[in-house]
């Protein structure tokens, strides 16, 4: 009977496993570029061999690798440093390093953040809406090897180790273009984008990857908090990723024309 059941199970699991390795082609018509063709990926698989995305049937999750990696590339032209607030692995961070390789000019980093002790208490805000059990203190934990051991090639990239937003301490006055913010919950978001915000360039991205998923209602209030009442948009997009590129002043037009 139990020889029975795991037999099913199994089958189970192989029909789901393909049913969700051709959901690709379901999901996108065949004639979109950079599903069908991935050559754009091949720079970037060393840095993914760690990656979840890369274990488990693609669909709907290599996207997201997909928009981080052309957001920073949209930055190539712009002076400044670059930021991941919540590292885990090191595979976002290497993404960014590798998409703005060579483009980091003396004295531009890339800065790391992460406490790498699993999630800090999640506050009220921070519970689904679904009432479903979410995020808990101590999700995440990491021992931080995997993120250095993937920044290990990349000079100009730094691990802060320890809580947002203490270890932002010593970097008010660096200039950001490029920032990912990966905390999953209201309090870090909140404090990341109030100290990233402010020192980014004109035209500067910051990608907020929690932005639009139902597990993170904290990230996306924090967000919309912090936005509500400027002339920023967080644009919502179709992976569940928030996008803010931070408008010119005149005085930034000027200086560029
Ligand atoms: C989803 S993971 C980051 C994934 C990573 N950005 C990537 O692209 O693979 C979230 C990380 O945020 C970190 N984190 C959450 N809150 C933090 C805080 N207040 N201070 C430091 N790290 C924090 C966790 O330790 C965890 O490693």
């Amino acid at each position: 009977m139990r020889s029975e059941k795991s037999r099913f199970r199994r089958l189970q699991h192989k029909l789901v496993e393909r049913v969700a390795v051709w959901g690709d082609r379901y999901l996108y018509k065949s004639h979109i570029q950079w599903i069908a063709d991935q050559s754009w990926l091949d720079p970037y698989r060393p840095y993914m061999v760690n990656d979840p995305t890369m274990r488990r049937p693609q669909v709907r999750k290599l996207d997201r690798r997909f928009v981080l990696i052309e957001f920073a590339r949209y930055t190539r032209e712009l002076r400044g440093s670059t930021a991941e607030c919540g590292v885990a692995r090191g595979v976002g961070s290497a993404l960014i390093c590798k998409a703005l390789d060579e483009t980091y000019e003396p004295g531009d980093r890339h800065y790391g953040f992460d406490a790498f002790s699993g999630l800090p208490e999640p506050a009220e805000i921070d519970r689904m809406a679904s009432g479903a059990k979410g995020w808990e203190a101590g999700d995440l934990k990491h021992d931080g090897t995997l993120a250095q051991a993937a920044l290990a090639q990349f000079p100009q990239a730094e691990l802060k180790i320890g809580w947002i937003p203490e270890t932002f301490k010593g970097l008010e006055d660096v200039l950001f273009r490029f920032v990912h913010i990966d905390v999953d919950l209201f309090e870090p978001t909140r404090d990341s984008i109030a100290f990233f915000y402010p020192r980014l360039v004109g035209g500067g991205v910051i990608l907020l990857d929690d932005h639009g998923l139902t597990t993170c209602p904290g990230a996306r209030k924090a967000a919309l908090d912090y936005f509500a009442g400027t002339s920023e948009i967080v644009l919502d997009l179709p992976t569940g990723q928030g996008l803010v590129i931070k408008r010119q002043t005149d005085k930034e037009r000027r200086a560029s024309a």
